[in-house]
């Protein structure tokens, strides 16, 4: 695991418009003042960075195929309707392509603080908008399909992204998964790795406190066995990793609760196997016989 600092995003730098700190997080009220200075020069979505826009249409495509995925696999049979969760929506643009693609879904979001929701107010029913720390202000009785986090984990330190996958885990339906994007997957940790990276933290530091080049702490950047790690202890079940195919190859891991559909194919699975092999060992007896 390793520390990351930013000092610009979406082509806006952060000293225009706000104080940096070298150790302290970007806090909620940060991402609301990014978020109305990125609306005085972004009229709307398709107003954003093109590169960007076309990444993030790769990923909402392919976390739409993974919610077709799941619900194909577990067919709704109470008329229940096919319900989804954004952690960390920001400006919504994922959000917009998956109700395109998907327009039948029930979408519910989630952001720290309500200044980035001004977009997706327009699309979205504000009944399924959540404002605030995921843990304090999800409705505890709605469970989804699938949860999915989209560049939201580096900003949130282990354990309590432990609790958060734990607690999203339990608002999952039968057979449900929470998907993760990471855009900050660091390579496998090395010794000297580490020390380099050590160096280059010190130098920016002087950097940051000389005034030359004030950086923002952002968040962890995390090996790939750290994040299984994570899903691990948030008790997910089937987790299953590897990389989208869009511009970035953006890291993903799922994983969920079992369904009990799931348990029961796996029982009938092991008493097939164990009748095949009580057959064939009567079958060889009765061949040396
Ligand atoms: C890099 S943006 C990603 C936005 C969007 N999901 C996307 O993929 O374009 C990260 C977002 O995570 C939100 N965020 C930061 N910490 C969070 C937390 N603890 N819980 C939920 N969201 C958080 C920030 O407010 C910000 O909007």
């Amino acid at each position: 695991m390793r520390r990351f600092y930013q000092e610009g995003w979406q082509g806006i730098v952060f000293t225009a418009f706000t104080h940096l700190s070298f150790f302290r997080l970007a806090s909620s009220k940060f991402y609301a003042t990014f978020y109305e200075e990125l609306f005085k020069r972004y009229g709307s979505w398709n107003d954003l960075p093109s590169a960007w826009r076309e990444n993030k249409e790769q990923d909402a495509k392919w976390v739409a195929g993974e919610i077709v995925q799941q619900r194909s696999q577990y067919p709704e049979d109470d008329g229940d309707v096919c319900r989804v969760l954004s952690i960390g929506s920001g400006v919504g643009f994922m959000e917009k392509v998956l109700l395109e693609l998907i327009p039948d879904m029930e979408l519910h979001v989630n952001e720290p603080s309500t200044a980035g929701m001004r977009w997706l107010r327009q699309i979205i029913p504000n009944d399924r908008i959540y404002i605030g720390s995921p843990l304090l202000c999800l409705p505890p009785d709605i469970s989804y399909n699938v949860i999915y986090l989209s560049t939201v984990d580096y900003s949130i330190p282990t354990r309590e992204l432990v609790r958060l996958l734990e607690a999203l885990g339990a608002q999952l339906k039968p057979g449900g998964k929470i998907v993760c994007l990471s855009a900050s997957l660091l390579e496998e940790e090395s010794l000297i790795g580490s020390f380099v990276n050590g160096v280059k933290i010190i130098i920016r530091c002087l950097l940051h406190y000389t005034g030359l080049r004030r950086q923002q702490f952002w968040g962890w950047r995390r090996t790939r066995d750290e994040y299984r790690d994570l899903f691990q202890k948030a008790s997910l079940a089937g987790v299953d990793d590897g990389f989208v195919d869009d511009m970035f190859s953006t890291y993903f891991i799922k994983g969920g609760h079992v369904h009990p559909l799931d348990e029961e194919r796996t029982l009938v699975a092991e008493a097939v196997q164990q009748e095949e092999a009580l057959y064939n060992a009567i079958g060889s007896q009765e061949h040396t016989a």
